[in-house]
């Protein structure tokens, strides 16, 4: 059974999917802790399957690096197979992804490497794009850089704003996540060959 610990910085939609996936008992894959960097409305969703929290709150702290140390103590303490980033919106520091890596996957609201970065939704729209899409990425030093293992097209309509169009993204992200974590526990997904592999699109 593959352990994963997921972070999040708000709602947890996407966590919500993943723990009703991790439900089942066929699901190869168990959600152990979830962690934020700030008080996340997301961690009802783990409360309410009785999974662990932990907050380190990156407010409290002088640089990224005393934020990701602390960070990393608390992961250490799980030890989980998997780090999943769910809408977590700080950028890990290279000592905590060089410690997990490839183990840390992060799911992004665009088709990577088309709009990068905290707002990818609204620079779809701003840009003036047709389509867009979700992308699940195996995460390395850069922002949103790291080689793609599942993405997928959502087209833009007429009228989208940014709500809109997110609440468009998010059911294909969480299936893209809920599968990739699955092939990943049914090692059908070697990550660190993903990692070892130049990402297609870039
Ligand atoms: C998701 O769309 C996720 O891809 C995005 O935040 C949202 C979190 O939603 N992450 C990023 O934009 C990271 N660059 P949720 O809290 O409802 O799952």
């Amino acid at each position: 059974m593959l352990t994963v610990a997921v972070l999040i910085s708000g709602t947890g939609s996407n966590l919500r999917a993943l723990l009703d996936a991790a439900a089942d008992a066929d699901y190869p894959a168990r959600i152990i802790v979830v962690g934020a960097d700030r008080e996340a409305e997301g961690f009802a969703h783990a409360e309410e399957y009785g999974i662990p929290t932990f907050l380190v709150p990156w407010r409290e702290y002088d640089s990224r690096e005393d934020w990701g140390a602390e960070l990393a103590a608390q992961l250490e303490v799980w030890r989980p197979d998997l780090i999943v980033l769910s809408g977590l919106m700080r950028l890990l520091p290279p000592a905590v992804v060089e410690a997990w890596s490839p183990r840390i996957i992060n799911t992004h609201p665009a088709y990577l490497p088309e709009f990068p970065g905290a707002h990818a939704v609204r620079d779809a729209i701003a840009a003036g794009a047709v389509q867009t899409g979700a992308s699940v990425i195996v995460v390395d030093d850069g922002v949103d850089t790291g080689p793609i293992v599942a993405q997928e097209r959502v087209p833009i309509l007429p009228g989208d704003d940014e709500h809109s169009l997110h609440d468009r993204i998010k059911p294909v992200e969480r299936r893209l996540l809920i599968d990739v974590v699955r092939r990943i526990a049914a090692g059908e997904l070697d990550l660190a060959a993903a990692a070892a592999s130049v990402s297609p699109s870039s």
